[in-house]
């Protein structure tokens, strides 16, 4: 079998499964065991593959058609340009998330003067916590889990992306690892912490709510419960004028904005490219920077 036969068999037969992304998939699966980029692959469509090859694409295709998301069966993902590693432990990385990242971004190069000093609580894969640090110079992270396992994969992205000497990595709930040591300090926390509604879980795609950890999703009746206990630690360590940024599903934004005490914030709801509202946006008012 060559290549261009392989990426016929594998396309017709992830369609045949069902699987929305055949022919986007049948590529990347295929790149991942010949080691040939996608590009490459069209270039080289009458090398033939090896009995090896042959048996691990079989292999790849059969488990992507049982749902496993295509980011875990090659082990990494792309956020913000970058290549991270993923496993079951972690969430696998959304392009939504870019919003939280670009948002906080844009806040520090406004804000030249505020204290380089962020935290990412839930950081599962560490992918908003290792990107603020390779795009805001001198930015010290703090990135926070409930789960060892999760921090293991995200400990390896910020080593790999070599940013392991200014992102630190704490295991505990929410804020409590920081509560202890920190004060006024931070100028920005980051949370994209659970909050898929628990009564909505069984109707994610069989690609999430199969294979992604339920740790990872699950927030409560309304969605909300995790961004209920943050808010009032977020408020403990946020310098007056920073920034809690939380992500949210559509349709939660006056919910979030609502469990904000209006004494203390000043909450605005984003909206991600397709219209939805993605992040609240909530400033610890007080004096400036
Ligand atoms: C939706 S995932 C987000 C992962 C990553 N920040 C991203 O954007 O790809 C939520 C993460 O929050 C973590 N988590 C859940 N409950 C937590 C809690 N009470 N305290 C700290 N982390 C928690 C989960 O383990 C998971 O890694």
């Amino acid at each position: 079998m060559n290549i261009r036969e392989a990426l016929v068999k594998g396309r017709q037969y992830l369609k045949e499964q069902q699987i929305d992304s055949f022919q986007l998939d049948a590529q990347v699966l295929l790149s991942q065991v010949t080691g040939i980029d996608r590009t490459g692959l069209f270039m080289r469509q009458e090398q033939p593959l090896t009995p090896q090859q042959q048996e691990k694409y079989q292999i790849l295709l059969e488990r992507r058609a049982q749902g496993e998301p295509v980011a875990y069966l090659i082990g990494r993902k792309e956020f913000m340009g970058r290549d991270f590693v993923v496993t079951p432990d972690v969430l696998i990385p959304r392009p939504d998330t870019e919003l939280m990242v670009e948002t906080a971004v844009k806040f520090f190069h406004k804000n030249s003067s505020c204290p380089p000093v962020a935290v990412d609580v839930g950081t599962g894969s560490g992918a908003i916590a290792v990107s603020l640090a390779s795009l805001v110079q001198e930015l010290q992270v703090y990135a926070i889990d409930l789960s060892e396992a999760a921090l293991k994969v995200a400990r390896q992205n910020a080593e790999r992306l070599g940013m392991k000497e200014r992102v630190h990595f704490q295991q505990g709930n929410l804020l409590e690892p920081l509560l202890k040591t920190m004060g006024e300090e931070v100028s920005i926390i980051t949370a994209n912490l659970p909050y898929v509604p628990s009564g909505d879980i069984p109707t994610l795609m069989r690609d999430v709510k199969e294979f992604e950890p339920h740790l990872a999703l699950d927030g409560g009746p309304d969605g909300l419960d995790l961004y209920r206990l943050l808010i009032p630690q977020a408020y403990r360590l946020l310098q007056p004028g920073g920034l809690l940024l939380m992500e949210i599903g559509p349709g939660q934004g006056t919910g979030a904005k609502k469990i904000l005490p209006a004494g203390q914030w000043q909450g605005t709801v984003l909206k991600d490219l397709a219209g939805r509202e993605r992040l609240v946006l909530a400033e610890k008012k007080g004096e400036h920077f």
